[in-house]
């Protein structure tokens, strides 16, 4: 594949999607979520040899939701070792993100890190892990992205605190269960904080960039974590990064990848790429219509996939 030739790919292929229509709906649930325009998209690439690409709406930021829950698994994970498989598994749930229903059979353990149920009890290891957990979060977020000045968004936060029965039911149940140790409202808390940070498609290239590279950030060599550890969080993208539609878009697509329901989708191709899209119409499985389609014509179109 020709460097050069991404860019005209990209805006081919985003410019055929864009004609096709915008079907689905916005997340309606979280209030400032339904506030934003449905007709953004943006695409963005970066390769490892540090060249960028980009088009529409690349350079301007958005929620980035459940993509979060694979930072926090990063961190915890690099801070505790294999430990943390004893809280959560790694299995793909073949249910919705915000699942109760296999909670109970597997006594509280949840079937993997990225549907809510794992990322609570994620959250809940980081509040174990640090005296201030939203810090910790952030001082790895820069870490990681390189963005000297990310906060959370406050404001969506706090729109989804207020809204949050689903994710209320599941922190009291985990922690009924045994598998929480804080406070159910502290781990909430810190949850949809985590789910509150907004970026551009830009910076989410260059956050995941370690995940293409073997664990250290692709614009410093900086260790992250080790080459095993970015093995096993690819894989896990792989197999339960779109939950009920985790086959699928490996079917279509061939990377690893996680989803949000901000409308964006980060995919990895280790040791070459990470490419992010946004758009923040879904399909019933909250996962972004135009991200899924863009990113299959793209492998298509490349011929490259891990498959
Ligand atoms: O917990 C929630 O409902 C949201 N903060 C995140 C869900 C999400 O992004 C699912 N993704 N496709």
């Amino acid at each position: 594949m020709e460097e050069s030739n991404y860019q005209d790919i990209i805006k081919s292929i985003y410019n055929r999607i864009k004609e096709e229509g915008n079907p689905g709906e916005t997340a309606k649930y979280i209030s400032e979520l339904a506030k934003v325009d449905g007709n953004k998209f943006g695409v963005g690439l970066k390769l490892l040899n540090g060249q960028q690409f980009g088009e529409g709406d690349y350079q301007e930021k958005f929620s980035i939701q459940s993509i979060s829950k694979v930072l926090i698994l990063a961190l915890a994970y690099r801070t505790l070792g294999e430990e943390i498989w004893k809280r959560v598994d790694v299995e793909p749930s073949g249910n919705p993100f915000n699942s109760l229903y296999q909670l109970e059979a597997d006594k509280g353990i949840p079937r993997n890190p990225f549907i809510n149920a794992g990322a609570l009890v994620v959250c809940d290891v980081l509040i174990d892990l640090s005296d201030n957990p939203k810090k910790y979060f952030l001082d790895f977020l820069k870490e990681v992205s390189g963005i000297k000045d990310i906060d959370f968004s406050y404001d969506i936060a706090k729109s989804e605190l207020e809204t949050a029965f689903r994710n209320t039911a599941l922190t009291n149940f985990i922690k009924a269960l045994g598998n929480i140790k804080n406070s159910p409202d502290e781990v909430l808390d810190l949850y949809c904080h985590i789910c509150s940070i907004e970026m551009t498609c830009e910076e989410v290239c260059e956050t995941f960039s370690f995940l293409a590279n073997q664990g250290a950030n692709s614009s410093n060599n900086k260790v992250i974590i080790s080459p095993s550890q970015t093995k096993r969080i690819n894989a896990i993208m792989q197999t339960c990064g779109f939950y009920d539609e985790s086959g699928e878009f490996t079917f279509r697509v061939g990377l690893p990848g996680k989803s949000g329901v901000g409308g964006g989708i980060v995919a990895v191709m280790p040791k070459q790429y990470v490419v992010t899209v946004w758009s923040p119409k879904l399909n019933p499985k909250g996962n972004s219509y135009r991200g899924m389609k863009f990113l299959e014509d793209f492998t298509t179109a490349t011929e490259n996939s891990i498959f």
